[in-house]
C-alpha cells in the first residue's frame, strides 16, 4: 500500500500519542542526511564479526552478495551462538532447524531455505537455490537432500560452550536474527539473514528469515530492509517489503524503519527491529525491543558506527 505523505505523517503522529514514538526516539538516529556508500550494516553485537568481513569483500570490489553471503557465514560458524547456525537453541523435538534467506537487488533475485537441519551454513544454500534453480525457496528434507548434493557437509549440531536453556516465547533474547545489508559503489544492494529461531518452536515452524519479503528484501532502485525478531509478527505484516514502500514514499530510511516497527508494535507482540539502506547509501534502523544494537562500516568512515 502506498500511503499519501499526510496519511504517512498523521500515522506517526498517532504513534507518538500511544508512546511508541517517544521510545523510537529515545534511539540514537544513526543518520538520515549522511550518505555512506560502499557500506554494510548489520544487526546484534555478534554483527560486528560479519561487517568486518563484509566490508572486505566490498572493499576488494566484490559483489554486495558476496559481502551478505560471507559476512552472514561468520556469524553461522560459531558455535557459542545461541541464535544463528548449528550452535543455535533447538527446537520442542531438540532438533536445531535453521532458517535463511538472501536477495539481490537487481532483477529481484532471491533466495531461501526455512527449516533445514544438519546444514553449517543456510545462507550459501539459500544462496545456492537462488543461483542454479528455477525456485525461490526449499525446506526441510528436500532443502537439505539439495544441499548434500550440492557439496555442502552434513554437521551436528550443537554448541561449543554452555547449554542455553530453553524458552518457548518470544522475549528480547529469543530471536536475535543476523540481518545484514551490503550496498555496493555502483549502488547495487544485497541482502540477508539467517536464524536458528525461536527456541522450543514446532517442528518444521518457518520464521521470518527464510521468507524473502518478510525477513529481507532488496530493490536496487530502492533500498534494502533486513529485520529481526518476532517472526510470527513480522510475517504478518510482511514487515521488509512494506518497510520499502515507507521509504519510496517518504524518502527517508530512517524514518520509513520507525513507521515500520509501529506495524510490528500495532501487531500487538511483535518484539522486533529492521535496518533500512537506500540507493544513495543514507541508512534507517528501528526497533521495538529495548535495545537493538546496529553496526555499520563504510570506507567513508574512520571507524565502525554503532546505534542502540
Ligand atoms: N526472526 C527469527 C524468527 O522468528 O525465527
Amino acid at each position: 500500500m502506498i500511503i499519501s505523505r499526510r496519511k504517512f505523517l498523521a500515522r506517526t503522529a498517532i504513534v507518538t500519542a500511544t508512546g511508541t514514538v517517544a521510545r523510537l526516539s529515545a534511539a540514537p538516529n544513526p543518520s538520515t542526511e549522511e550518505r555512506y556508500k560502499p557500506l554494510v550494516i548489520s544487526t546484534w553485537p555478534f554483527g560486528k564479526a560479519a561487517n568486518d568481513v563484509a566490508i572486505k569483500v566490498i572493499e576488494e570490489g566484490r559483489s554486495p552478495l558476496d559481502a551478505v553471503e560471507e559476512g552472514i557465514s561468520v556469524v553461522e560458524a560459531d558455535r557459542s551462538n545461541p541464535s544463528v547456525g548449528l550452535g543455535g537453541r533447538p527446537n520442542s523435538a531438540s532438533e536445531v532447524q535453521l532458517d535463511a534467506c538472501i536477495m539481490f537487488g537487481p532483477g529481484h533475485k532471491g533466495g531461501s531455505v526455512g527449516a533445514l537441519e544438519g546444514i553449517a551454513h543456510p545462507i550459501s544454500v539459500a544462496r545456492r537455490i537462488m543461483e542454479i534453480t528455477p525456485h525461490v525457496m526449499l525446506v526441510g528434507e528436500g532443502a537439505h537432500q539439495f544441499a548434500l548434493a550440492q557439496g555442502f557437509g552434513a554437521e551436528a549440531p550443537g554448541k561449543s560452550g554452555s547449554k542455553t536453556p530453553q524458552s518457548k516465547s518470544a522475549d528480547s533474547k529469543n530471536h536475535d536474527t543476523i540481518a545484514l545489508l551490503a550496498l555496493g559503489r555502483d549502488g547495487t544492494i544485497a541482502g540477508g539473514c539467517s536464524t536458528s529461531g525461536l527456541a522450543g518452536k514446532l517442528p518444521g515452524r518457518v520464521g521470518d528469515s527464510a521468507l524473502v519479503g518478510c525477513g529481507t528484501y532488496a530493490d536496487s532502485t530502492l533500498g534494502g530492509v533486513s529485520c529481526t525478531g518476532d517472526g510470527e509478527a513480522i510475517i504478518r505484516v510482511v514487515l521488509a517489503r512494506r518497510a520499502l514502500e515507507y521509504l519510496k514514499e517518504a524518502d527517508d530510511p530512517d524514518y520509513a524503519a520507525k513507521v515500520a516497527v509501529d506495524l510490528l508494535v500495532e501487531e500487538g507482540r511483535g518484539e522486533g527491529g529492521l535496518i533500512v539502506v537506500d540507493w544513495r547509501g543514507r541508512i534507517g534502523s528501528a526497533h521495538s525491543t529495548a535495545l537493538m544494537p546496529v553496526g555499520w562500516m563504510s570506507p567513508t568512515l574512520s571507524e565502525p558506527a554503532l546505534s542502540f
